[in-house]
């Protein structure tokens, strides 16, 4: 772990500056990073959570036109709530988003909390999201830790520990809450998440075009495929069932 902090130490100043001039130039233009206000940017991060961008985006236009304020949003039914995000799928989500406009209405006035105790207290509101809506919309220096994050870190530092294991979450969380510039915090954020969505890849990552291709021990070491390790999970338990819906007439007994 010694190892990992003294790469840290070396590394740090030369990938936040990288990374950052990397993000500016090549960002996707997105439309939640058009505005910095926090309702649609909480909007876009909950929805983020378990779908990729290009998925998210025609979704997150409709979500907004139809529930433009948070105001708006809280003061709708859930049924119209679910409806609007009927084919993301995930739907705890948007009844927690839904929870959590009510929430902010009655607790906080109608203004987004911009503190990490008031904002994780919200429903739906887990490390991530909370870590997301703090830097992004407050500039606040909470590192993000997401499936992107976890692989870039375990690459470009050479972890080759079982990432499902907490303690090693621990030791990623710490280290991205080291490696975050203070002041940029929402850019560098998404300038990880970004590279590791775009570039990073899973399988076939573009390691020629790696904006920290030379700060990257796994690429040092030709170990960029094989990072980051990850125990196989348990098999799911498969029941077969048979159920009946027993009619009579028009009714349902
Ligand atoms: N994934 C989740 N939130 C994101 C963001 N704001 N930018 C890029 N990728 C993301």
């Amino acid at each position: 772990m010694k190892h990992v902090f003294d790469l840290l130490t070396e590394r740090r100043a030369g990938i936040q500056r990288s990374l950052l001039a990397w993000y500016r130039r090549s960002r996707r233009d997105l439309p939640w990073r058009r505005t910095s206000e926090p309702y649609p940017i909480m909007v876009a991060e909950f929805m983020l959570q378990q779908t990729q961008v290009d998925t998210v985006v025609p979704y997150y236009r409709r979500f907004l036109e139809r529930f433009p304020t948070l105001e708006v949003l809280a003061g709708t039914s859930q049924s119209s709530v679910l409806k609007a995000w009927e084919g993301l799928g995930y739907y705890t989500r948007a009844r927690n988003l839904h929870r959590a406009a009510r929430a902010i209405v009655e607790r906080f006035d109608g203004v987004v909390p911009s503190t990490y105790a008031d904002l994780v207290s919200l429903p739906g509101f887990g490390p991530y999201t909370t870590a997301a809506v703090l830097s992004i919309a407050f500039n606040r220096a909470h590192a993000v830790v997401d499936g992107n994050v976890i692989r870039v870190l375990c690459r470009v530092f050479g972890i080759a520990h079982d990432v499902t294991r907490s303690s090693v979450k621990k030791q990623l969380s710490d280290i991205a809450d080291r490696l975050l510039p203070k002041t940029v915090a929402g850019d560098f954020n998404q300038a990880v998440m970004e590279m590791g969505a775009t570039v990073c890849r899973p399988r076939s990552p573009e390691c020629g075009s790696c904006p920290i291709g030379r700060h990257c021990e796994a690429f040092a070491t030709d170990r960029v495929e094989s990072l980051p390790v990850r125990s196989p999970r348990k098999a799911r338990p498969h029941h077969t069932m048979g159920v009946a819906i027993v009619r009579l007439g028009s009714e349902v007994l």
